[in-house]
């Protein structure tokens, strides 16, 4: 495989060549809280505005050709996510709204004494709708755990939480602290065999794996488009059967067949162009594959780095042989500087990180770090030079 060419996919983000106040280029290792966007993502949105702008369903040139490009990204993203059909390809503001909805639809199937499996590694995103339909419903919640050596989810403790009663389990595919790529394919065969539904939170990892649904066979997955160089919009993706079934909370008057009846009111369809055209920048780059081993290069580089800075801890997989299991952001802490006073210094030199918990409240907790870690998160964008930067600026920081 030729090497990817990180020079010519950066050549395409502007955010990468605006400099600061202070006249440098910004690094940006904020990207598991939203990537940097191509141009062609921008001048998608624009465009919808200026030829297209117009409610769905109209019988003239502007709405026929709204309604034309939704169709376009949906059947892009059922591409991208390797859905059987475009028709079970959810749009909405994000991935928490669309979680919300679909666990207040599948409330209805559940009842007092059923029980849901939820995981310590998980973003608060796929575990607080939960909690809510658990109280709700008087459901009982089990937990799954991590090994702490390296926070991976312990297995083990899945296969204990998982009974006859067991009616949903929530996973996330690539934790959004850790890092730590989770086997969401053997988990959906656990979950199925104890008749359970699998929902998988893949919104850290949509950006850096390619993401195959049927070959996951999970029931629902979801995933943002702000986390993969597009628009802040949210996307859904079920099972045909199940999307069609389910009580969706809608109004009367909308289309009752899925996708139509999970989204809810007037979509954000500039957004809905933006996300078509960032699948067309993943296309042009050759896709997510293509760049896989290049953010693994990158991972093990900045694992290194933080690896050798004096007094820093880093939480999850290092081993240089394990870049396939785990995604390229990495968290960690140091012995006498906080994750904030970190992060603010890196600020200040123009280099932008995430401290606290980044909500993936469960494993702050469970690692027992009240002030959570600074969060290293690349992207394929990202440059060897960049993460040297960031070793030479540490080095000034922690002294
Ligand atoms: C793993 C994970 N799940 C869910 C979310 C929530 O996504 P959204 O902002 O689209 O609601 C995030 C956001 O950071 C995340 O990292």
């Amino acid at each position: 495989m030729t090497p990817f060419d990180a020079g010519a996919a950066r050549a395409q983000f502007p955010a990468l060549h605006r400099r600061t106040a202070r006249g440098s280029l910004p690094v940006y290792f904020d990207n598991p809280a939203g990537t940097q966007v191509p141009q062609r993502v921008i001048d998608a949105i624009v465009d919808y505005f200026v030829r297209m702008n117009a409610n769905s369903g109209g019988e003239f040139a502007t709405s026929q050709a709204s309604d034309a490009m939704v169709r376009a990204t949906r059947e892009k993203l059922a591409a991208f996510l390797n859905a059987p059909s475009a028709d079970e390809i959810v749009i909405g503001p994000n991935m928490t709204t669309l979680n919300f909805g679909l666990s207040r639809a599948l409330a209805h199937r559940l009842a007092p004494d059923d029980e849901i499996v939820l995981t310590r590694m998980d973003h608060d995103a796929n575990v607080a709708p939960w909690l809510r339909v658990a109280a709700d419903r008087g459901l009982q919640v089990k937990w799954v755990d991590i090994r702490e050596s390296d926070c991976t989810l312990d297995l083990d403790s899945l296969e204990a939480a998982l009974t006859t009663r067991t009616r949903l389990v929530a996973t996330v595919h690539a934790s959004n602290a850790v890092g730590t790529i989770n086997p969401v394919a053997q988990i959906a065969d656990m979950a199925h065999a104890a008749g359970a539904l699998h929902v998988v939170d893949a919104v850290q990892s949509a950006p850096h794996v390619p993401i195959d649904v049927q070959a996951i066979g999970c029931d629902f997955l979801l995933c943002s488009s702000y986390k993969f160089f597009g628009p802040h919009a949210g996307i859904l993706w079920g099972r045909y059967d199940l999307l069609a079934e389910l009580p969706a909370y809608k109004v009367r008057p909308s289309k009752d067949k899925p996708p139509y009846r999970w989204e809810t009111g007037t979509p954000a369809f500039e957004l809905i162009a933006g996300i078509g055209a960032t699948m067309d920048y993943l296309e042009s780059v050759g896709g997510v594959e293509a760049y896989v081993e290049y953010e693994r290069e990158l991972a093990a580089h900045l694992l290194e780095v933080l690896g050798r800075l004096p007094g820093a801890q880093i939480a999850g997989i290092t081993d240089q042989d394990r870049m396939a299991q785990r995604v390229p952001t990495v968290v960690w802490s140091h012995e006498r500087l906080t994750p904030t006073e970190i992060a603010v210094q890196l600020a200040a030199r123009d280099i932008y990180v995430w401290d606290g918990n980044y909500y993936a409240v469960e494993i702050m907790r469970r690692l027992n770090r009240p002030d959570g870690m600074v969060r290293v998160g690349l992207a394929h964008y990202n440059t060897h030079e960049e993460i040297e930067r960031l070793e030479a600026t540490l080095r000034q920081i922690v002294g």
